[in-house]
């Protein structure tokens, strides 16, 4: 039984790649390469010592697609492919629409042509937008405020209009919160480009000297520190809870939404503590402006994929600060120069 796994060089799909292949799946990917590198297959063949199947295409180029189905017994999908740049998605909206949007629905249109009909797909807690209230439950109101986060909600609808229109489809979305960390190996992590965007690369990049000091966004939102507050989860548990979804979809039809966090906050600041103590290295920062777009508080309830998917989160923020760590000072440069 092969699952293909679209985007499955990139972070969190080289994950999922691991835990599928620890499961018994076998996996064929598709990837384009556009934030990611093949050095990560390779090393997630290492790290499972079983195959992975590559191709290096585009979900934009419908034949090569289907050439794939044609070669491959593909059996689900779990589709992670896109780009996800909140910042560059306001700039470059075209670019984020047209990848995220036409690239699934060409890959929708192929698998629907060879009958695979059972898909798992990335959406965000972005869909909830800045929600009224904490823990956020999968039937809180959706909205969003930029390109990005658009492409999700519009595919969220999407999936939901083709589960409409034929009720052989199996469909699961499942809206991550904020993944961090690495694999346990130090062999496989996440590897931004350029200065990150996101807290964590950027505190670890900090610890590691490459950059000088982060800057807090904010210390006046109404949370318990002022700082924004967020649900990190491993970036393993996540993985896991890939495997557990396409289990869903082998046992129970229909259309389904999951959140997957913790269903902890923790703060910029907790961060920034709980990362210097297992590092042992002050991570000096200031405190700037608000980042415009951002909420004060953002958490999961996590209860629905706990009752139906039989998944929770099980490592600890030290776990994660030392999981992130142990890739940071190991891959210093990232895939570079593999
Ligand atoms: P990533 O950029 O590391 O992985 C995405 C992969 O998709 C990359 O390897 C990229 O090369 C590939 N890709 C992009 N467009 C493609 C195309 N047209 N054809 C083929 N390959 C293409 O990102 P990630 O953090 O692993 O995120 C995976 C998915 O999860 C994305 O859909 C993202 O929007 C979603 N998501 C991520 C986060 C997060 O914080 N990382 C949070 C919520 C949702
Ligand atoms: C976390 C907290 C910042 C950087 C983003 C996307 C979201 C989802 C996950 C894809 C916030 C603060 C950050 C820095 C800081 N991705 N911060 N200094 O914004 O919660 O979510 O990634 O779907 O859609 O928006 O994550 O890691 O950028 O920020 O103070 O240099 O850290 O203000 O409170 P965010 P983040």
């Amino acid at each position: 039984m092969s699952i293909l796994v679209t985007g499955g060089a990139g972070y969190i799909g080289s994950h999922t790649c691991v835990e599928l292949l620890n499961s018994g799946y076998e996996v064929v990917v598709v990837d384009n390469l556009c934030n990611s590198n093949e050095e990560s297959l390779k090393r997630v063949r290492k790290i499972t010592g079983k195959e992975v199947k590559f191709y290096k295409i585009d979900l934009l180029d419908k034949s090569a697609l289907t050439e794939i189905f044609h070669k491959e017994n593909i059996d689900s999908v779990i589709h992670f492919a896109g780009l996800k740049a909140v910042g560059e998605s306001v700039s470059k909206p075209l670019e984020y629409y047209y990848n995220n949007i036409t690239g699934t629905l060409i890959l929708c249109d192929v698998m629907r042509q060879f009958g695979v009909k059972d898909i798992v797909f990335s959406s965000s807690a972005t869909v909830y937008g800045n929600p009224a209230t904490v823990p956020i439950k999968e039937n809180f109101p959706l909205s969003v405020t930029n390109p990005y986060g658009r492409t999700k909600l519009m595919l969220e609808e999407i999936f939901r209009d083709i589960y409409n229109g034929d009720h052989n489809w199996n469909i699961i979305m499942l809206r991550y919160f904020n993944p961090i960390g690495a694999h346990e190996s130090g062999l496989i992590g996440e590897d931004p480009n350029g200065i990150p965007n996101n807290l964590v690369p950027f505190i670890t990049q900090v610890a590691s000297g490459k950059l000088n000091e982060l800057g807090i966004y904010g210390n006046d939102y109404d949370t318990p520190d002022g700082s924004g507050v967020r649900d990190y989860i491993h970036v393993v548990d996540l993985a896991l809870g890939h495997v557990k979804a396409i289990e869903r979809l082998h046992n129970k039809h229909g259309i389904f939404v999951y959140n997957l966090g913790t269903g902890i906050g923790y703060s910029v600041l907790d961060m920034v503590n709980a990362f210097s103590k297992v590092c042992e290295k002050e991570i000096p920062y200031v405190i700037k402006p608000r980042r415009p777009g951002d909420i004060a508080t953002c958490y999961a309830d996590a209860s629905l994929a706990k009752k139906e998917l039989g998944w929770s989160a099980q490592r600890s923020l030290k776990e994660m600060c030392v999981d992130a760590w142990r890739w940071q000072k190991n891959n210093p440069n990232g895939y570079q120069n593999q």
